[in-house]
């Protein structure tokens, strides 16, 4: 059996409570500034309305990441080749996905995703329409190296990491994140996989804002979701009615910051324990980073993949950027 296979992805307790969630969000709280890690923002209604956020007018990534993979298939073909082990870390967009697999015509296909029931429904769906493709889902927390199916050992791989969720993470994280994918990608010093990854382009501020704090408030209610989760998972007494959601500008750090912030001095329980916030103080929910082209290399490089070609949507919002696995080698 495979190291990755049949193991309960989610740790719970007697009460049927994720203990991972419990530690993150009380650890979370205790803190000076209060912040909670993003991932728990996506449970099933948090994933529905991120899904709602891409069709949003104010929401330019998915569009604009979607134009890149549509208008240069014939540059991907190319410069991958046909015949890859496509490996996605995520279980794949219904419209992304299908672009890139109909450019490069690859020998198999492996979404790797910590929900099963996504990573089923979504392996469903690809092999509806690609059916004479191989498609070999991976149940596993992809932060972490992964061992692939034993099919597509001796086949050379694309990782393929679209939608800027690389700049959800911190610059250690994504490191960290960039090192396993390489571990996980395998490859000799001759055959070495490439990666395809989607990073979002930092610009006007006033549109940054909006795309994260849009008209009919759907991000507000994304963010808010989080909250709701926590009354309902973890015994909370939130009060949702006076907390609102904040999209803020970060320009040291180069991204836009998610707030849940409270509008009055408040008192709440999450699992018996008391936390007081005052009037505009925050939870710090979600980062998005936002990259220059040189950032991105940068972070890339920093990660042991070295960029062989990018490429932006017509207005400059989006990067797509193609990468091979660094050479092992001495150098100043
Ligand atoms: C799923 C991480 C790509 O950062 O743009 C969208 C999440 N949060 N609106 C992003 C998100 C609020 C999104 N990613």
């Amino acid at each position: 059996m495979k190291a990755n296979q049949g193991i309960a992805l989610v740790d719970r307790d007697e009460d049927g409570i994720d203990k991972a969630f419990r530690s993150d969000v009380l650890a979370g709280l205790r803190q000076e500034q209060k912040a909670i890690p993003a991932r728990w923002l996506y449970d099933d209604a948090g994933s529905q309305l991120f899904e709602d956020i891409t069709s949003l007018e104010e929401y330019y990534p998915t569009r604009a990441e979607t134009q890149i993979l549509q208008a240069r298939g014939a540059e991907f073909r190319e410069l991958i080749g046909s015949g890859r082990a496509v490996v996605e870390f995520g279980s794949g967009s219904s419209v992304k996905t299908p672009l890139l697999l109909r450019a490069i015509d690859p020998a198999a296909y492996v979404p790797l995703d910590i929900s099963g029931d996504f990573l089923r429904q979504s392996s469903a769906a690809l092999s509806a329409k690609f059916p004479d493709l191989p498609v070999h889902p991976v149940e596993a927390d992809f932060m972490k190296p992964v061992t692939l199916p034993d099919e597509v050992e001796r086949v050379r791989k694309l990782g393929f990491f679209p939608g800027s969720t690389i700049g959800n993470m911190v610059a250690r994280t994504a490191v960290d994140l960039l090192r396993s994918m390489r571990t996980t990608l395998g490859g000799s010093e001759n055959e070495r996989p490439f990666l395809l990854i989607g990073m979002d382009l930092v610009k006007d501020i006033g549109v940054l804002e909006a795309a994260y704090d849009d008209a009919k408030g759907v991000t507000a209610e994304f963010n808010l979701n989080l909250a709701r989760r926590i009354n309902r998972e973890l015994e909370g007494t939130i009060p949702l009615d006076s907390f609102v959601h904040r999209a803020i500008w970060n320009d040291a750090y180069s991204r836009i910051e998610m707030h849940l912030e409270a509008t009055r001095d408040l008192e709440f329980d999450v699992c018996e324990e008391r936390f007081s916030m005052s009037a505009g103080e925050t939870i710090h929910t979600e980062n998005s980073h936002k990259f220059s082209p040189r950032s991105a290399n940068l972070l890339l490089l920093a990660g042991g993949w070295t960029p062989v070609a990018r490429w932006t949507d017509d207005q400059d919002r989006f990067s797509v950027i193609l990468a091979e696995a660094s050479e092992h080698r001495n150098a100043p």
